[in-house]
């Protein structure tokens, strides 16, 4: 069974969607095999990986968006479908993704009107809950991965909740800066209520006609993100530090102290939640976005040389390191972690194609 980790941050624009891009390629050079998914309808995660002709078709009728796999689900007609992740890129050929969708959104309200009912226990609203839960637990065996890595839209709302449910982990990529920083607060918050409610949803559900989850993410840690990097012990400049070095103070208290209460923190030798650091990569991302690879395969081919300024120039190699720092530590935390274990039930014969 694989590990599943969720990138999420109620903040926006911290750096979620590129971190789970390159971290998730990382792990494929492992020789692990992977699946991406983007929970995000912003689909972000699904530009940065396919071209616009194979995004339209898996928005198509036939497609294997994310929303397609559910759509019965949402209709009533009928439990989700099983459809296969794109492999989309021969370089990488055991990295796979589940396509975003817009129409996620239009689903997410259908979660807000079925999450009182869920507590209650009702089946049909537990059904729409648990609908990604049980799609990617069936992609995930399908394509026999070992690692799925979920990108998720920055806000605390019912998609958010169901998708943190369906996963084993998650990771929050963060600035150093004052607003990410205030951003802690909610999350730690939301996350323990997201718990109890979830509990609620547990306790009411008497039968075993489908799977819930724990629904008891682990927090991983943090990765910091976008600072302008110095040849200084921080590795930042001294306007970034003045936030830096508050983050990890924010995060014990706001998240891992309010975490740990709820048996969602891990016992770690090691005090610091810092999982590493990705500076800013300036014009590097974009052209990483063009040529769709990560920055770490981008040659002068893909526009790089002369563009960048020397100091980022002569770091391309050790982008892949900082990534590697970053995705790969939180990777080996996770397996050696215990896992949570699901409650037991039955995977309901999903719809036909
Ligand atoms: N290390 C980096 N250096 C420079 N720019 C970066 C870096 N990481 C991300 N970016 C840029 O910052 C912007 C936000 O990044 P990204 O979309 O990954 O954030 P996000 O947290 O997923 O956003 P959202 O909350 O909207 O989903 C993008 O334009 C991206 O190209
Ligand atoms: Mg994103």
């Amino acid at each position: 069974m694989a590990i599943t980790i969720s990138v999420f941050n109620n903040k926006g624009g911290v750096g979620k969607t590129t971190y789970l891009y390159h971290v998730s390629h990382l792990i494929e050079k492992m020789g692990k095999r992977v699946l991406m998914v983007d929970c995000d309808s912003q689909c972000n995660l699904t530009a940065y990986c396919m071209r616009d002709a194979a995004i339209n078709k898996s928005w198509s009728k036939d497609g294997n968006s994310i929303w397609r796999q559910i759509e019965p689900i949402y209709q009533g007609l009928g439990d989700f479908r099983r459809r296969q992740p794109t492999a989309f890129d021969k370089n990488y050929p055991n990295l796979y993704l589940i396509p975003g969708d817009l129409l996620l959104s239009d689903f997410e309200d259908h979660l807000g009107d079925t999450w009182n009912p869920a507590k209650g226990g009702s089946e049909p609203a537990l059904r729409a809950q648990t609908a990604i839960f049980r799609f990617i637990s069936w992609a995930s065996d399908h394509v026999n991965a070992d690692v799925v890595m979920i990108d998720l839209g920055p806000n605390l709302g019912s998609l958010n909740r169901a998708v943190l449910g369906a996963s084993d982990y998650f990771i929050v990529p963060m600035a150093p800066d004052l607003f990410s920083i205030r951003g802690t607060e909610n999350l730690g918050s939301k996350l323990v209520l997201w718990n109890k409610e979830w509990q609620q949803c547990n306790d009411a559900y008497k039968a075993e006609n489908i799977q819930l989850p724990p629904a008891k993410p682990i927090f991983l840690g943090y990765v910091l993100q976008h600072h302008n990097i110095r040849d200084n012990p921080r590795g930042m400049t001294k306007g970034w530090q003045q936030y830096g070095d508050k983050v990890e103070e924010a995060v014990q208290k706001n998240i891992v102290e309010k975490l740990a209460d709820v048996g969602q923190t891990q016992h770690s030798s090691t005090q610091c939640y810092m999982l590493g650091r990705i500076p800013n990569l300036h014009s590097l991302i974009p052209y990483s976005m063009t040529a769709r690879k990560p920055v770490f395969d981008c040659k002068s081919a893909d526009g790089l040389k002369g563009n960048c300024s020397p100091l980022i120039n002569r770091r391309v190699e050790d982008q892949q390191a900082c990534w590697a720092v970053a995705g790969l530590r939180a990777v080996l935390m996770a397996s050696r972690a215990d896992r949570p274990r699901r409650r037991p039930g039955a995977m309901t014969e999903p719809a036909a194609a």
